[in-house]
């Protein structure tokens, strides 16, 4: 067997022999097909980029037919029940689980540098006592780049080392205040006797006690969530960190380009709608009405299909076991019985099988974290926080990576051309 592809152009009956390396053909070998010298090559038209990849990337393998997710080689499933979302980030930005001193260190270093600076804080308060927690996110942690302006030397392996530490461990302190801001609450600072995930709930919650300990069980079930979340490949989001990161700004500019991208309802917004229809349905008794009415195409069961995953979402099974230890402590959500329901039935209808329909990680995720009493707004902000270690080893591997160049995908032009431009004196005579 070779490895190429041979093709044959029709308009002028030349074949190319195109090499292939990994399952994949080179966009610029297709260039090189010309009907003459000084037209250009032919191009993929590709919106969304459904089958065409922007790198090389040992970070996460997806099998979306066999429902397999891995970071760095080990299995979500794995490292959910057995990890803790810091060791899961180090994994991801290392490429190998850490030794234990390797893993005292990182912890060290990402819980002393949860602070900010006091103007950090000041601009923060300056949003409208309204602004959705998404739009303080992103513009902080772009603002975290003007204090620290030698995050620019991204050449630097120490340089870069430091601004993902300060990142990862910054995230939840601002995630944090984003949320405090908008209940009027006074912003509270890092503990740092608590672990990343202690630590987020208690500037999240704590109000006067000295100390705020969140229940253990809920503590795990955030961090598993965290996990879930913390990288999912060449995604929307992803994508637009690379995309950005790829002009060789600083590393604070390109995550703040993926909180915008994340903030978006296609992207990250699912779970909210999730809950909106489970309160629409309001009991089990109109589930059987409601399939109908996804049936018969009037609308979509939220929270169920993917654009990758066509046979389950390893991370929704995950996340409806999660579900029951939360719902241990804060009592059930009376929701859950409809979307328990709803899946089994959903299940079994050959509307759902034959079209490889299945729960993802939306489906329960809205459910949990609206019985840790955040607002929907909150679930993207929690989202991102997760992503984060995704975005920063997916931008240090496009950093040292030799192939890469600035992203300037190419546009199939379809407007007027050579046209002669009339003064405004003489067009509106
Ligand atoms: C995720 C999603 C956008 C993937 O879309 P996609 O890969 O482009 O799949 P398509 O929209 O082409 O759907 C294929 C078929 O399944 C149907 N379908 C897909 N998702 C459906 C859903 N949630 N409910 C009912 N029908 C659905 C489509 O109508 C289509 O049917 P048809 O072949 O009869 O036209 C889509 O499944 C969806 O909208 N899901 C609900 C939103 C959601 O949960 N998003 C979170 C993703 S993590």
């Amino acid at each position: 067997m070779t490895d190429s592809l041979t093709v044959r152009d029709n308009r002028t009956g030349s074949e190319y022999d195109l090499p292939i390396t990994n399952g994949a053909i080179k966009g610029a070998d297709l260039g090189k097909i010309k009907t003459s010298e000084d037209e250009p090559g032919l191009a993929v038209y590709d919106p969304g980029f459904v089958n065409t990849a922007s790198c090389r990337s040992a970070v996460t393998f997806i099998d979306g037919e066999k429902g397999i997710l891995e970071y760095r080689g080990y299995p979500i499933e794995q490292l959910a029940e057995k990890s803790n979302f810091l060791e899961v980030a180090y994994l991801l930005i290392h490429g190998d689980l850490p030794t234990k001193e390797q893993y005292d260190t990182w912890q060290h270093e990402i819980t002393y540098h949860t602070f900010v600076h006091e103007n950090v804080k000041s601009f923060m308060e300056g949003f409208r006592y309204d602004a959705h927690p998404m739009g303080m996110l992103m513009a902080s942690v772009g603002a975290l780049s003007t204090f620290y302006p030698d995050a620019g030397q991204i050449q630097d392996p120490k340089n870069r080392h430091m601004q993902i530490i300060r990142m990862i461990a910054k995230m939840p302190t601002l995630g944090a205040w984003s949320f405090r801001h908008a209940q009027g609450k006074p912003f509270i600072y890092p503990d740092n006797d608590l672990s990343y995930t202690a630590n987020f709930l208690s500037m999240l919650f704590k109000m006067s006690e000295r100390r705020y300990d969140a229940d253990p069980r809920l503590v795990k079930a955030l961090d598993i969530l965290f996990i879930l979340h913390a990288d999912h490949e060449q995604n929307c989001s992803t994508n637009a960190v690379r995309s950005v990161g790829s002009s060789q700004v600083d590393p604070y500019s390109a995550v703040s380009a993926g909180v915008g991208a994340l903030y978006g309802p296609l992207h990250g917004g699912a779970n909210e709608a999730v809950l909106r229809m489970l309160r629409r349905i309001g009991s089990v008794e109109n589930i059987p009405d409601f399939i109908k009415g996804v049936k018969d195409g009037n609308e979509r069961l939220m929270g169920f299909g993917h654009r990758v995953y066509k046979n389950h979402d390893p991370r929704a099974t995950i996340i409806k076991k999660a579900c029951d230890d939360v719902f241990e402590v804060t009592g059930v959500n009376p929701l859950l019985a409809i979307a328990k329901e709803l899946e089994k039935i959903a299940l079994e209808d050959d509307y759902f099988i034959s079209r490889k329909l299945y729960p993802n990680v939306d489906f329960y995720s809205g459910l949990i974290y609206e019985a840790f009493q955040f607002p929907p707004e909150m679930f993207t902000v929690l989202f991102a926080i997760g992503r984060t270690p995704g975005w920063l080893a997916q931008w240090d591997e496009l950093v040292q990576d030799k192939e890469q160049r600035i992203a300037r995908p190419k546009q199939v032009y379809t407007g007027q051309r050579q046209l002669t431009f009339v003064p405004a004196s003489e067009r509106w005579a």
